[in-house]
């Protein structure tokens, strides 16, 4: 009895001391709703919140639903707390993203959180993408699980995007950093863009290659965002192009911010998550990438985790407990290479 009591303490304690941490994240301040974004598509289909700083997007079978920035963004930080639908998902794809696709088709640019549902009792996985000048030829995904249930709680999800380097972020950890190289010349995105969030129906890949689609006897399927962060330097969609003059104060305070910063904690912290949670890198993927693309950074102990197909070897570790310490069998779905 006792130890259960401490026990049950003990993991109050942490929970109390993750959640603090979690909240003093970023030196950011949250938007309501309609101070960045506006409704994009799906009637009906998205609805706020009274105070409107909390938005949900609805999946049905008649439509998704989606959000955009009222502005284009020519560099900057973005982000938002996300609570993904629980129970059957299968199917379900969530997306924040920045792109100009609309402005520019054919040399558009894009940054990627991608979260597909998953089958009753089977993981959320999240994928990250980075698209430049309209290289959608050459897709740059790589996949992970998370370290938590993402449909019990709001979790931050935010993309930095400078002139130098991209970070992707779950809470207050980097998963991905993509620094920008002569190399990857046009590849890197460098025009502007507008932010998104959507829910849609992405039943031919989202999950197991397609194997799993969506079942809308469970609809609708409701994605929550809130403490909305749009910050960077605001482009008027009409111009376009800003005059570099323009960004150059809101560049050097996007590079000096909290969040701008890797700090040798920060990656070892970013290498500890790749390490545990990372399922699929096009880093590793010599099938589909014979040279490997400019900007990956090969390390040796995290490649050889990976098939020349850049899933991951191992099943991703699980929490355990006593009774579920067996290891995923093969079949499990969420070991499927479904690229
Ligand atoms: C937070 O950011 C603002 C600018 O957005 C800056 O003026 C302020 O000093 C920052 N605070 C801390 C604690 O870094
Ligand atoms: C982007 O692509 C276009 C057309 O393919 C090309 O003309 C242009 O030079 C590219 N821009 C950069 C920065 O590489």
């Amino acid at each position: 009895m006792a130890i259960s009591r401490f026990l049950t303490a003990l993991v109050f304690f942490f929970h109390v001391a993750t959640a603090t941490a979690t909240a003093s994240v970023f030196n950011v301040t949250t938007l309501a709703f309609d101070e960045g974004y506006s409704h994009l598509f799906g009637e009906g289909n998205l609805v706020r919140s009274p105070d409107g700083r909390t938005v949900r997007l609805l999946l049905n079978r008649y439509s998704g639903a989606g959000f955009i920035s009222s502005d284009l963004y020519n560099h900057g930080f973005f982000s938002a707390s996300i609570k993904l639908p629980s129970d059957y998902t299968a199917g379900v794809v969530v997306a924040f993203y920045t792109s100009n696709g609309d402005i520019f088709p054919k040399t558009h640019d894009e940054l990627d959180f991608e979260f597909l549902g998953n089958i009753r009792g089977e993981k959320w996985r999240i994928q990250t993408n980075v698209y430049g000048n309209g290289s959608i030829g050459r897709g740059r995904e790589e996949r992970y699980i998370l370290p938590f249930d993402p449909t019990k709680e709001a979790h931050r999800y935010s993309i930095l995007w400078t002139a130098t380097h991209i970070i992707f972020y779950v809470d207050h950890t980097p998963i991905r950093e993509v620094v920008r190289s002569d190399a990857m010349g046009g590849e890197y995105p460098s025009k502007p863009m507008s932010v998104y969030a959507t829910i849609w129906d992405g039943s031919t890949w989202a999950t197991a290659g397609g194997a799993y689609k969506i079942k809308y006897k469970y609809a609708p399927f409701v994605a929550e965002f809130s403490d909305l962060v749009l910050r960077g330097c605001r482009v008027d969609p009409i111009q376009q192009r800003p005059s570099t003059d323009h960004c150059t104060d809101a560049d050097a305070e996007l590079m000096a911010a909290d969040f701008a910063i890797m700090t040798p904690r920060k990656r070892a912290a970013m290498r500890r998550f790749r390490e545990r949670y990372m399922i699929y890198s096009v880093c590793y993927d010599t099938l589909r990438y014979p040279n490997t693309l400019p900007d990956c950074t090969i390390v040796p102990s995290e490649q050889e985790r990976f098939w020349e197909s850049g899933s991951t070897k191992f099943p991703p570790r699980r929490r355990r407990s006593r009774r579920q310490g067996r290891l995923p069998s093969a079949s499990d779905p969420t070991n499927q290479p479904d690229v």
